[in-house]
């Protein structure tokens, strides 16, 4: 089942934690409402009432014992809700959804770096998502030195901030695991995933943001 007869768009960011997808999508947000677009902006696991209730289960660092599967189950089910609640009710009525993560995350964390198995995740999205696919996915591709550096700095941080580095605590190979399989998506469908190279200076990594998004989503060069 598609649910592509929408006329806002649906635009993901991908990447490896601590890769700046936070600040370039909220950078892409004021290019796009500079152009006065309805623009919305919204993350996962998150984005509703119920799914911020699973963030904290999923990201706190004092969940003990979740089991791989239960992880993915809870991915799935926030996003189910915010297909739901936010997403189509907003590409319906015309307004741009920016997405801080979607189901790739869930192929190359759970899929690849829980070994979970690819099949089994697009296996959810097409029934949990109704194959809800987004118009443009910006993958920021950056070294996994960048997050191990910044998972030690939070683990040795995280009093008093809001503790959300239970996956921080990975070790290198299952990052290295996750970053092999966000490029293999990259390669499986270039048509809807743009790589770009976020090893760069901000400004410059923003204006690769920007024109990808003016190519490929507003027809201008
Ligand atoms: P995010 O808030 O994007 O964190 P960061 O700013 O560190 O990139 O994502 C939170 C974490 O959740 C991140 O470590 C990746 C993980 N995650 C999954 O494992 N599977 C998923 O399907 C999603 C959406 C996130």
């Amino acid at each position: 089942m598609q649910h592509q007869a929408h006329h806002g768009h649906f635009i993901t960011f991908e990447g490896l934690d601590g890769c700046g997808k936070s600040t370039h999508l909220e950078r892409l947000a004021g290019f796009l409402r500079s152009r006065g677009l309805d623009v919305l902006t919204t993350r996962e696991p998150g984005g509703t009432d119920v799914g911020e209730k699973i963030r904290s289960i999923l990201l706190n660092s004092r969940t003990r014992g979740l089991a791989p599967l239960a992880e993915l189950a809870l991915m799935f089910a926030s996003r189910a809700q915010q297909i739901s609640e936010v997403v189509l009710p907003a590409i319906n009525r015309g307004t741009w959804v920016l997405c801080d993560r979607y189901t790739d995350s869930s192929e190359a964390y759970q899929g690849a770096g829980r070994q979970l198995g690819v099949e089994a995740v697009l296996t959810l999205h097409r029934v949990l998502c109704l194959n809800l696919q987004p118009d443009l996915t910006i993958l920021l591709d950056n070294d996994l030195a960048a997050i191990l550096a910044r998972a030690r700095r939070r683990n040795l941080n995280s009093e008093g901030e809001a503790d959300e580095n239970r996956f921080e605590q990975e070790n290198r190979a299952f990052f290295e695991r996750v970053q092999k399989q966000f490029l293999a998506i990259a390669h499986r469908e270039p048509q809807r995933v743009a790589l770009i190279d976020a090893r760069r200076p901000l400004e410059v990594v923003q204006q690769d943001v920007v024109a990808t998004v003016r190519g490929r989503l507003l027809g201008e060069r």
